[in-house]
């Protein structure tokens, strides 16, 4: 377990090794970020964006929560999309949910958690929506799993049907949104192969086609 004050012996040691190897990194980001990606991923401390992907500081912008949710009436992401499209000219959106994921699995139980019960609502909609198909799978992990995937198929939708995409899209702009899992057990990403590039692909993902 670091203590604090490691956090900060750490923060030295690296800014150093950093240094060391190219001295300009630091002011070279001072004056620009221009990150090629938008990561939209959950908070889960297992899943640290940049580290699973080897990205530096300046390469992803990045933005957290539980259960990697994109919400139509959430100011914050929202407002991460707008900046990321149309002002760093971010081009790949990506959602990335992980196997095993808490939030998820907390949407698919019956006992109450409080006050993240009403954010983890957009999963359980989810869940009752495909409940039949899940039923089928062989256990709890299974249906889990097969729902973690359900979800991001769900914010790619999301992350298509915002005012930010649909007239990124409009101006023919060439954005990309895509549908990623990532596995804790074996550090792995995997694309899920339903990245959208147009409103047409989105109409298309959306009626199952
Ligand atoms: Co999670």
């Amino acid at each position: 377990m670091k203590t604090l004050s490691g956090l900060f012996e750490s923060n030295r040691q690296w800014a150093a090794k950093i240094t060391r190897s190219d001295p300009e990194f630091f002011q070279k980001l001072v004056r620009q970020q221009s990150p090629a990606f938008l990561w939209i991923g959950c908070s889960d401390s297992r899943v640290p964006a940049n580290v699973i992907v080897g990205l530096q500081p300046g390469e992803l912008f990045v933005h957290r929560n539980i259960a990697n949710l994109v919400v139509h009436s959430d100011m914050n992401c929202l407002s991460v999309i707008q900046y990321a499209v149309e002002v760093l000219k971010t081009r790949h959106i990506i959602v990335c949910g992980h196997y095993g994921c808490g939030g998820v699995r907390a949407a698919m139980e019956s006992r109450p958690h409080g006050l993240i019960d009403n954010w983890l609502a957009h999963i359980r909609d989810i869940y009752e929506e495909r409940r039949d198909e899940l039923m089928l799978l062989a256990d709890e992990d299974a249906r889990v799993d097969r729902l973690c995937e359900l979800n991001v198929a769900e914010q790619v939708k999301n992350a298509g049907n915002t005012t930010i995409a649909q007239e990124a899209w409009g101006r023919g702009e060439p954005l990309v949104i895509h549908g990623w899992i990532y596995r804790i057990a074996n550090g792995l990403l995997k694309d899920l192969g339903f990245s959208v590039a147009s409103a047409e692909e989105l109409k298309a993902l959306e009626r199952g086609s």
